[in-house]
């Protein structure tokens, strides 16, 4: 067995999928939320037997590697070797299995590792000792301090830098990390210096870039951030997301922050499913990422205007994303990681419990700014906040909202319900239903399963069956031929393998018949589906005796009529 195929043995795709969609159990498959597109019912399917994964919404589908590569944006061969890592299986050393892009990316992970060694034991070297009096000053404890694995940026000018060229890492690999940066006149020097650093990790816990605290008020900017690079894009990473995904599935909800401070302020109160998206405004991306293991998340931005806007923004987006939204809204103008300093992690956790659904939290915002003691004044409110409520995909809930809206704004039922009527009527259902399987009757299905997944089937029943005519008019056909020829290459047969030898439309078949949750059907069913097939096959070839007969009749060929007839009279005894 190659490599690639020893790997795929070992390890459990329903597993590795598993830590990144929730799966249930349906049948001889698991079914789940497809983490590829937007949905709200579970198409995606991950079938253990088949060890393969196939979403019937979006139609992406594959093996462990593939899903791995897909999910974490990795190349073929760092999905390899991630999951070889995590599995503490050997890679063999071959220079064949890494390509250019590859090594690039190798590198800055690598270099990434290096830089925050450095970053830590900075923080904890004498010329540290002002840091470490900042951190403590704002309540970060040392636990908390080396979970979160900060670190500090000295202050000269190219330590990090240097580190790297001693290590051997060339000055565009140094630049094209992110952390060197090119002087005019040549050279490299530190991009973070005299900063407080916190590592930004990937959904698989690997670091991917920093963020930098200035340490004093004068200097700015206050955050100074990676830039983009291969293993950074700051509109798909959500801060702390890789710790935080198993509080997010426990607690079946993730609190949503806006900084690295309020992260580690909230996570040290005992919330351990909150995340941030750092200063950037929320994307989709984003949010997939975490609805992947709840669709519930109370927000707590910053009480300022500014946050409030970005709560603002964000909500049509997460409404679009299928997210049920609170709202937290932290009275004396304080941000998380203030709130829990000065009143402690029960009080947080309290506000977090009881935080608000975003449509009362839009009509509180609403009420200032109208006048709520006319009846117009509720009115214009209740038109503010119906956007949001039109964003609810789902129709009871809409109506249930729009009541409870209606009671809280105390507006006469009557008017809610005309307003509502005319945008109802406006709205453009965004329904997305998959596409028809393309099903092949059930007595292929059944026959190709047996056929995919027993040895002793194939030794039987395919030698036959590529003789058979009748194939040629079965939707399932080229499978059948793939099947026969990966038998004859001598691969090992698998699902994935006879997948890979098919053109798409093929592909899809395949999936769409093969991967099903009632499927695995017995050998004693698959050897009466080949008796049908038989049956079908001999009566094909009568229908063409009777043809040929007619034609050499026709002919006058009598001697090759009753040849054939003869041969029609042992073919019908055999019917
Ligand atoms: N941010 C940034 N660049 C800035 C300011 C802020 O990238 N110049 C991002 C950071 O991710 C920061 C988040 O926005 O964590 C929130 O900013 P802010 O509330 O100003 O910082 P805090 O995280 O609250 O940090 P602190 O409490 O130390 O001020
Ligand atoms: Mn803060």
């Amino acid at each position: 067995m190659d490599f690639i195929a020893q790997l795929k043995a070992q390890v459990d795709i329903v597993g590795v999928i598993q830590e990144y969609v929730r799966l249930k159990k349906a049948g001889a498959t698991y079914k789940g939320l497809c983490p590829f597109h937007t949905e709200k019912t579970p198409s995606f399917t991950v079938n253990p037997a088949r060890q393969f994964f196939y979403c019937h919404g979006c139609h992406v589908g594959g093996d462990v590697l593939r899903f791995v590569e897909l999910q974490e944006r990795l190349t073929f061969f760092e999905a390899l070797k991630m999951l070889a890592e995590r599995h503490g299986i050997a890679m063999p050393k071959r220079e064949g299995l890494s390509d250019e892009s590859t090594k690039l990316r190798g590198a800055l992970f690598e270099m990434h590792a290096i830089a925050e060694a450095e970053f830590r034991s900075a923080l904890h070297s004498p010329a540290g000792a002002a840091a470490r009096d900042y951190l403590k000053r704002r309540g970060v404890g040392e636990a908390a301090c080396d979970q979160f694995g900060l670190g500090l940026a000295l202050k000269g000018g190219s330590r990090l830098v240097q580190r790297f060229q001693k290590e051997g890492f060339t000055p565009e690999e140094i630049e094209t990390s992110g952390l060197g940066l090119r002087r005019e006149e040549g050279g490299l020097y530190d991009r973070f210096r005299g900063r407080l650093m916190f590592p930004i990790h990937s959904e698989s816990g690997k670091i991917i870039a920093f963020g930098g605290r200035a340490l004093e008020p004068e200097d700015q900017p206050k955050y100074l951030n990676s830039p983009e690079t291969p293993i950074y894009k700051k509109g798909s990473v959500l801060y702390n997301l890789h710790r935080a995904k198993e509080g997010v599935r426990k607690a079946d909800r993730s609190v949503l922050v806006e900084g690295y401070m309020d992260v580690i302020g909230v996570w040290s109160s005992g919330v351990a499913e909150v995340v941030a998206s750092c200063g950037t405004a929320l994307t989709a991306q984003q949010v997939q990422s975490v609805r992947r293991h709840s669709a519930n998340m109370v927000l707590n931005f910053d009480p300022d205007s500014a946050g409030a806007a970005a709560a603002e923004k964000s909500i049509q987006m997460l409404l679009d994303e299928h997210m049920r939204i609170r709202i937290v809204a932290l009275e004396g103008g304080l941000d998380p990681d203030e709130f829990v300093q000065k009143h402690g992690p029960e009080a947080y956790r309290q506000r977090l419990d009881g935080a608000k659904n975003y449509f009362h939290w839009l009509a509180d915002r609403a009420r200032s700014r109208f006048d709520m003691r006319s009846a117009e004044g509720r009115v214009a409110v209740f038109q503010f906040l119906l956007p949001a409520i039109q964003g609810l995909g789902d129709k009871l809930e809409r109506g249930s909202v729009v009541n409870d809206v209606a009671g809280y704004l105390q507006v006469e039922p009557g008017l809610v319900l005309e307003n509502f009527r005319k945008l109802a009527v406006d709205r453009k259902e965004k329904v997305l239903a998959p596409p028809a399987a393309e099903l092949i009757r059930p007595l292929d299905r059944i026959l190709l399963g047996a056929l995919l997944s027993s040895a002793e089937a194939r030794e039987h029943w395919l030698p036959e069956i590529r003789q058979m005519r009748c194939i040629e008019r079965s939707a399932g056909r080229r499978l059948y031929l793939g099947l026969a020829g990966l038998a004859d290459s001598g691969a090992e047969i698998t699902f994935g393998a006879l997948h890979a030898r098919l053109e798409e439309a093929d592909q899809k078949i395949l999936c769409q018949n093969l991967l099903r949750e009632d499927e695995g059907g017995t050998l004693e069913q698959a050897a009466a589906c080949m008796d049908q097939l038989r049956l079908e096959e001999a009566t094909l070839r009568l229908t063409e005796l009777k043809g040929q007969i007619k034609e050499a009749e026709r002919s006058g060929n009598l001697a090759e009529a009753l040849r054939l007839y003869g041969e029609l009279q042992g073919g019908e005894k055999g019917v």
